[in-house]
């Protein structure tokens, strides 16, 4: 259509009209490849403003220049409008991204999360607590011990029948399976099976008067079950000093059982064996359960074991470094997720070391 010949009227109002329509069209174009499209309507090969600049050369002689005139700055308007709504695309586009990206301050923030104790922690914490008012101080070992550290110095000596009662899991020392390096279980390296080690670090370490609680991780290769773990913490005590007596150790351990689980919690003390106290002993609570009566978690007895004790063996006191004719000393080993599964009523002490926070998230004391 626009390419029948045209006289100077009918060209000059075909170029009157893009100019008065453009603005809409441009307005209508709202992205970039609108815009685009536009621009091949209006000034591609067979645009309509490309078309009707053709005709310039047709029309009357003497209408020519004037209407050229008139093409030409129509062609001018539209470019630089084109140009125009492209950089305000541009822009606009620009603005949508920023707006995408941007941080919005009205948005609600992203909870933190806030952590707790570990209710072994917790127990760990009443403790050192409740300890520390009897004048004790933390003394911390390593988890990673020797045979010496772990039994040897604790009177367990090789071969000893007790070892099995602290059976535990042997380290490779990096590069010792090589071939002609000792084992693990040969080369001595170990997880410790107790705090108990630490007594005797403790003795090399300080001077008696000695009054400690090391607190830790242990670790056994143990029967897995509800009731023990392969990996278990425990708090020791240790006080070496000149004429402590096992009556010290008894009235020390009521205080601090009634001070853990009240004024009216039933004590009682049974013999014990451990090669690292002579005499040793097991010390009891009256079950918390069943008041005494009896009930499935006291099995039947009443009766629930808290820890072992007992006076230091003279061999330890001298493998402390100390003479056993001046200086004596009692210690006691406790386990914490005993005292934790017991004080939270948690029936698989196996959840304990689960790392499930719909679990740990329960026990809200001490954030
Ligand atoms: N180490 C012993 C155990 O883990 C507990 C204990 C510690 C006993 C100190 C007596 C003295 O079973």
């Amino acid at each position: 259509m626009a390419d029948e010949p045209m006289n100077s009227a009918e060209l000059r109002a075909a170029l009157e009209r893009i100019r008065s329509e453009a603005p809409g069209r441009l307005v209508a174009a709202t992205d970039p490849a609108a815009l685009e499209a536009l621009r091949v309507e209006l000034l591609g090969r067979h645009g309509e403003l490309t078309v009707l600049l053709r005709q310039v050369g047709s029309i009357e002689a003497a209408e020519r220049p004037a209407t050229g005139v008139l093409a030409n700055e129509v062609r001018a308007e539209v470019e630089s409008a084109l140009q125009e709504r492209s950089d305000e695309l541009r822009a606009s586009d620009l603005d949508s991204r920023l707006a995408t990206e941007a941080i919005d301050m009205t948005a609600p923030g992203r909870p933190l999360r806030v952590g707790r104790l570990h209710p072994t922690m917790i127990v760990e914490r009443r403790l050192r607590e409740i300890l520390h008012g009897f004048g004790f101080e933390v003394f911390e070992g390593p988890e990673i011990e020797t045979d010496w550290w772990n039994f040897e110095a604790l009177n367990i000596p090789p071969d000893h029948p007790a070892r099995d009662l602290w059976d535990t899991l042997y380290v490779a020392e990096p590069g010792s399976w090589e071939a002609g390096a000792p084992r693990p279980a040969e080369d001595g390296t170990i997880l410790r099976t107790h705090t108990s080690p630490v007594q005797i670090r403790a003795m090399r370490a300080l001077k008696p008067p000695i009054r400690v609680i090391t607190p830790g991780r242990c670790y056994r290769y143990e029967n897995v079950a509800a009731d023990r773990n392969f990996e278990f913490f425990q708090v020791e005590g240790l006080v070496i000093d000149r004429d402590t007596s096992l009556a010290d150790l008894k009235g020390m351990l009521e205080q601090f059982a009634k001070a853990l689980y009240g004024p009216e919690t039933k004590t009682r003390f049974r013999p014990g064996y451990y090669p690292f106290t002579e005499p040793s002993v097991a010390f009891d609570i009256g079950c918390l359960v069943c008041g005494g009566v009896g009930c499935g978690v006291c099995k039947r007895t009443g009766w629930v074991t808290l820890l072992g004790a007992g006076m230091v063996h003279p061999t330890v006191i001298r493998n402390g470094g100390f003479d056993p004719d001046e200086y004596q000393g009692y210690a006691w080993g406790m386990g914490l997720d005993r005292i934790a599964v017991n004080r939270y009523g948690i029936a698989d002490i196996r959840l304990l070391m689960g790392a499930d926070l719909r679990f740990l998230d329960q026990f809200a004391e001490g954030r």
